[in-house]
């Protein structure tokens, strides 16, 4: 949520940031806004609106600079104005900040600081802290102290209660930049000449490969050809250097309209990279090598229990359903942002897995961090090699998915599920799932690329059905047992992008109220899957069309539907049921996409949302 990106070194300060913001517009596209050293001094730009407002205005003006700080923000204190974008510059004119995440106590800051003559432009807390660098600077100014500068912002981040990633630059100090974090995600791209900071790799692959991820409490002091780290209590960090190997070009659009269509297309390969190499000679079982646990260790687990939020939410209610039939342990699943800030009663065998893409959602971190606190043993499903959750748990499956811009996740929930099946074969086999069982999961997740790109062929038969129901302003997902998730799952994608009220059930919960919706203007996606269950399901379906509801159903092949009886329906290749939750996800973004292009809405960026929550 907000995007940072700072740069030092050669004189082409504007046009590395432009296209780093550009790259990070999914954090936050209310506004944003530059600082760039110009002359003697600085120049600063801000615009309303998406970051092509931005660069309009930057288009008539050289993009140029060795120094400088961006932002794409996420509104939290204030509206979004041009003085409440970033960056925020000091009422001295010294500093200029640009800030991810929230300061707490900003409203005494503030007060503080008005008290001593500081003023104010803006409703936001970071401004605040801006002018607090500002006044210690002020106290010890340049001469004072060995790097006045870089002392101010230390001393000032002491008294700060909350979250924060920043950027900081000082006109007395042209030839440095001043990054620190605390609660938000802040990396250091070391470049030939040049450095960078941004709030996510994605902001500076175009620049360097080669990056240090900041950890809570350190800041680090940039020049163009050198950078140290010291603690905010000023003690010093050995940095260590990782690679990212992305291939860059994954995060550019290429051919497809918009990045969900594109991700939503790529699925064969994202979910063929999630298996590759984690089977066993034998295909039996699957492998993993960063769990960190013996399967001795593994075997004394007695409980599971599964943090995440919205969407990876959804994949750990699957992960439950898998990992208690094929692995005959008990799973609990809770919102991350429930469980950091209650007492829950875990047994001391109880194993704790976050499932986060991003790997920086604020509230999935802080309950892995209770659960740490409390000495359990942490794992983490996680899609961003490097990001915080990853590094603060004891061990991990790495999703390989790729990178995902489109803000409704797709190809990251898909690879979650695959990676939650492993995981539940893996466990099986350590118990008491057969030899014989195990190679039929094997196999039948070995077809699941292949099975998913047959679905994807069924994109225009989707499409004319989604523009049937596009005009309704309600909608009901309905589905049993794995089809539930998967009916939660499609409601929440439907409604952040197209902004249609949808609510998911378990199709047999609807007599117990949700039935008083159905109507001729609610219609309802009904999950069906082939097995025991499916007659189950095709009563809860006549009860819905015996109260003219319309329904559109997504089927398993071999599910035996009375002709007629769906108004619309598309049919998934038959599958072992591990898989189904899968194969079932894709008509359901297909078809959310659809009905919100045919909306006129932007699928990239819905409304009030951006990827990646580092606020609570
Ligand atoms: C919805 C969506 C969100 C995320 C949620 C958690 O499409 O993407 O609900 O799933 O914010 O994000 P991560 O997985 O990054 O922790």
């Amino acid at each position: 949520m907000c995007g940072i990106v700072g740069y030092i070194g050669r004189d082409r300060a504007g046009s590395v940031m432009l296209e780093g913001l550009k790259r990070l517009e999914y954090r936050g596209y209310d506004s944003s806004g530059m600082v760039v050293s110009a002359g003697n001094g600085f120049e600063q730009i801000k615009r309303t609106g998406r970051v092509v407002n931005l660069e309009e205005a930057l288009a008539e003006r050289q993009l140029g600079g060795q120094l400088g700080i961006s932002h794409t923000r996420w509104a939290t204190h204030g509206d979004v104005t041009e003085a409440n974008a970033h960056p925020h510059t000091s009422s001295d004119g010294k500093i200029s900040l640009v800030h991810n995440g929230v300061i707490e106590n900003y409203s005494g800051m503030k007060t503080f600081l008005q008290e001593k003559g500081y003023t104010f432009q803006s409703e936001t807390d970071s401004e605040a802290l801006c002018n607090l660098i500002a006044y210690h600077y002020q106290k010890e100014p340049r001469g004072s102290v060995k790097n006045a500068f870089l002392e101010a912002v230390r001393k000032s981040l002491r008294h700060v209660e909350g979250t924060y990633g920043i950027a900081v630059i000082c006109s007395d100090y042209p030839d440095e930049l001043i990054g620190a974090r605390k609660g938000s995600p802040l990396i250091i791209g070391i470049g030939k000449g040049e450095n960078l900071l941004a709030s996510d790799v994605n902001a500076i692959t175009h620049c360097t490969q080669n990056v240090v991820y900041l950890n809570d409490n350190e800041v680090v002091h940039l020049k163009n050809d050198d950078f140290s780290i010291t603690t905010v209590s000023s003690k010093n960090v050995e940095a260590v250097i990782h690679k990212v190997d992305w291939d860059t070009s994954e995060s550019e659009l290429g051919s497809y309209s918009h990045f969900m269509e594109k991700e939503i297309f790529e699925q064969p390969n994202s979910l063929m990279n999630g298996m590759r190499g984690r089977f066993s000679d034998d295909g039996s079982t699957a492998v993993f090598g960063g769990l960190n646990l013996t399967p001795q260790e593994l075997r004394q687990i007695d409980r599971i229990l599964f943090l995440a939020c919205g969407t990876a939410w959804h994949s750990c209610l699957v992960a439950e359903y898998l990992i208690e039939r094929f692995a005959r342990i008990p799973v609990e699943v809770e919102y991350a942002s429930e469980f950091r800030y209650r007492n829950s009663p875990l047994d001391k065998n109880t194993l704790v897995i976050a499932i986060s893409q991003s790997g920086e959602t604020i509230d999935t971190l802080g309950a892995l961090r209770e659960a740490k606190r409390k000495g359990y043993r942490t794992l983490a499903i996680n899609n961003s090699v490097g990001s915080t959750i990853a590094r603060e748990s004891d061990g991990g499956i790495y999703q390989h998915a790729g990178p995902e811009i489109g803000v409704a996740s797709t190809k990251a929930f898909t690879s979650q599920i695959m990676i939650c099946a492993m995981l539940a074969l893996y466990l099986g086999r350590l118990r008491d799932l057969s030899y014989g069982d195990g190679v039929d999961i094997v196999k039948a997740l070995k077809q699941v690329p292949e099975q998913v790109h047959a679905i994807l062929k069924q994109n225009e038969k989707i499409e004319a059905i989604a523009k049937k129901y596009a005009r309704y302003e309600d909608c009901l997902f309905l589905g049993r047992q794995l089809m539930f998730p998967i009916a939660l799952e499609g409601a929440l994608k439907l409604k952040e992008i197209s902004y249609i009220h949808a609510e998911g059930y378990p199709a047999a919960e609807m007599k117990h109220g949700p039935i008083a919706l159905i109507c001729e203007e609610c219609p309802s996606v009904f999950l069906a899957t082939s097995g025991e269950i499916f007659q189950k399901s095709l009563a809860n379906v006549q009860e819905v069309k015996a109260r003219k509801g319309k329904v559109i159903c997504i089927a398993t092949a071999g599910c035996d539907l009375p002709e007629g009886l769906v108004d619309d329906i598309v049919i998934v290749p038959e599958c072992h049921e591990i898989v189904q939750p899968i194969l079932m996800s894709i008509p359901i973004q297909l078809f959310s996409y659809h009905v919100a292009l045919a909306r006129g809405c932007d699928v990239d960026k819905p409304r009030n949302l951006a990827k990646s929550v580092t606020v609570e």
